[in-house]
């Protein structure tokens, strides 16, 4: 068996050291298993702190920990980022002045998309759920494009979120969208389907160009989830990130949601065969989204937990 699976096979689903590592590989040179660990960085293994390692075979992993802070990542590690941050809105939606999340908010800074670009592959889709514009949030929505063209993202798209017959009719307008904002880190990858260049013998092409797996469509047309079904506030509905992901990613792929709430993108990953890394502050939430998923995948899923 090589070095690789058989660290993956010890090591499953836990942490280990480089001491560990080469405790299981008795008969090889210390310098082989450690190269065969760097070597496979970000594909079956990472690095989670000095010296300490994990296999990344795992469909899904919960940390509960700050998405705002991701050295547990390896640079370059990531297929795709589709998260939905906690944003500080002042205004709230009813009127008035005060908080309306029951979880910790922030607005995002610079060093946010500079850590998000860092651990992207190249071309990778970043996808950021935000509210629809209004008289509070225009200005910071602008920002965010600001902060991520700094970055090195380009700007690809922006698909609405239609919230199917769901309408909030609070406030100056009608309300029944969110967006989701998606860039490129880079030229974007080549994922569309070229058509005209070439199909193999099962009619499929063997050509892509550059951009996502296929027109995006105008907008995402999803129910929520029914007020009494949420677990998580500002809860998305699975069906909507299931529909994203296929346009933004290929099976097999690592997926990262920084801000994971109720985990509604691992579950989404899990069942579109994508890998899913969920960072969750709340260690209430983080407890939840492990139920969640587990109860979907045949696996257990393991909580790491990471120094805030
Ligand atoms: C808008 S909600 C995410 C909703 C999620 N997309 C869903 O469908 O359930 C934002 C989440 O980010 C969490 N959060 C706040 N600050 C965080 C931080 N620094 N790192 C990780 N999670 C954080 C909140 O507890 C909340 O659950």
């Amino acid at each position: 068996m090589s070095i690789k699976k058989n660290l993956i096979e010890i090591f499953k689903s836990s942490k280990f050291t480089l001491k560990e590592a080469y405790d299981a590989n008795p008969d090889i040179a210390k310098e082989s298993v450690r190269a065969r660990i760097y070597e496979n960085l970000g594909t079956a293994f990472r690095k989670i702190d000095r010296g300490i390692y994990m296999t990344i075979a795992e469909d899904a992993i919960v940390i509960e920990g700050s998405g705002r802070n991701l050295r547990c990542l390896e640079d370059s590690s990531i297929d795709c980022i589709i998260t939905d941050h906690p944003w500080n809105d002042t205004v709230s939606t009813k009127g008035g002045n005060r908080n309306f999340a029951s979880y910790p908010v922030f607005n995002y800074e610079q060093h946010d998309f500079d850590e998000k670009a860092r651990v992207l592959k190249e071309g990778s889709f970043l996808c950021e759920v935000i509210p629809a514009e209004s008289e509070s949030n225009f200005d910071y929505l602008y920002q965010i494009k600001k902060m991520a063209q700094t970055a090195g993202f380009q700007y690809y798209a922006k698909v609405a979120w239609k919230k199917g017959t769901f309408v909030s009719n609070t406030g100056r307008k009608a309300k029944n969208t969110e967006d989701i904002m998606i860039f490129s880190k880079g030229k974007p990858r080549a994922l569309k389907p070229d058509k005209q260049r070439g199909l193999d013998e099962n009619g499929n092409p063997t050509r892509y160009m550059s951009g996502t797996n296929g027109m995006l469509p105008t907008c995402f047309d999803v129910q929520p989830v029914p007020k009494k079904e949420i677990i998580s506030q500002s809860e998305k509905p699975t069906a909507l990130f299931e529909q994203l992901l296929e346009y933004v990613t290929l099976p097999g792929e690592i997926v990262l949601d920084q801000f994971a709430g109720s985990g509604a993108v691992g579950e989404a990953c899990i069942k579109k065969n994508r890998k899913a890394i969920l960072v969750e502050l709340v260690k209430e939430k983080a407890t939840n989204i492990a139920k969640r998923l587990h109860a979907v995948m045949i696996d257990e899923v393991l909580i790491k937990k990471m120094a805030v």
